[in-house]
């Protein structure tokens, strides 16, 4: 049986919806509270028994590896300064049996594209995506967990799918699917960014994916799609007619950190969860007359 041992996490978008935080500073470094994106999406990875993490970059995207870098200076100041607390934080971003490894996209010519960046890196084995700035909160067991169970179960390739309403669904790769279980269907057609009357049904992929190898060769085969981009949607499509690939409608919230308005919502609700903060800013939530 094949595990789940690398995930790779394309980071080298250009993030123009958050411009101008995002000219010379990556959309992955945002906190939500305290915390970057990009440290949620690689605990979610750690969760899920992960121990290779494999970052797609890009220009000015350097604060990222700096991140799970040791920092020197910084854990000598706090050493000095005797803040045990933040050492421990700063120290235990990634353990040390963790490995992360960094590969540069020269051009960002979509996601499909930085995908098969990874694979001098992957090789011949499955693998998880993640998109950092879709932060999930799963329900108990986090996002990618649950689907590694399912390859665990199946060993095809799996993607993150939720129910979308109405023309949102635009936004999305959309599959068309066969029920198989309560919550893990059979992809029959995956098609990127349909019009809403064109969509084959109201389940959108979300930034969450697990691979098989052979989704390299689809997407060295794979032109430009939706948006002049190398499309993943397309390669997966390809994909299809050669392997089975499931669809799991995870358990949880998601939040499309990529726009303003689902980042601000994180950052409310993950206030609103925060041990330090939970209670003084739901109070001060309550004090605004809206
Ligand atoms: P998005 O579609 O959100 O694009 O990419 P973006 O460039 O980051 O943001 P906007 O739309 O311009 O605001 C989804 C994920 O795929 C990565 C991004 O970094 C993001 O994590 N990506 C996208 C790449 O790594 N390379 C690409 O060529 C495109």
């Amino acid at each position: 049986m094949k595990k789940i041992r690398k995930a790779v996490f394309p980071v080298a978008g250009l993030g123009t919806r958050f411009l101008p935080a995002t000219k010379a500073s990556p959309k992955e470094m945002l906190p939500v509270v305290d915390k970057p994106l990009i440290q949620y999406a690689v605990e979610e990875a750690l969760e899920a028994g992960i121990d290779q993490l494999i970052f797609i970059t890009g220009r000015s995207k350097r604060a990222i590896a700096d991140h799970f870098d040791k920092a020197y200076e910084l854990e000598a100041e706090l050493e000095k300064s005797n803040k045990q607390k933040m050492l421990d934080i700063v120290r235990s971003i990634v353990p040390s049996h963790v490995s992360c490894i960094y590969t540069r996209q020269a051009e960002a010519l979509g996601l499909g594209h930085a995908v098969l960046c990874a694979e001098p890196v992957v090789g011949d084995e499955p693998f998880a995506v993640l998109l950092a700035d879709d932060l999930i909160d799963g329900n108990g067991q986090a996002c990618l967990s649950q689907m590694v169970d399912e390859f665990n179960r199946y060993q095809y390739s799996v993607l993150g799918v939720q129910k979308v309403e109405g023309a949102d669904i635009e936004k999305y790769g959309v599959v068309a699917v066969e029920p198989l279980e309560e919550h893990v269907s059979r992809i029959t057609r995956i098609v990127e960014k349909p019009p809403l009357a064109e969509a084959p049904s109201d389940l959108g992929v979300v930034g969450r994916y697990i691979l098989t190898p052979g989704i390299f060769t689809e997407i060295r085969n794979t032109g430009r799609g939706a948006g002049g981009e190398i499309q993943l949607t397309d390669a997966i499509q390809s994909l299809l007619s050669k392997e089975k690939v499931l669809a799991h409608r995870f358990s949880g919230r998601r939040y499309d950190c990529g726009s303003k308005e689902g980042y601000l919502e994180a950052t409310v609700e993950y206030a609103l969860k925060h041990p330090e903060l939970k209670d003084s800013f739901r109070a001060y939530l309550k004090s605004l007359k809206l």
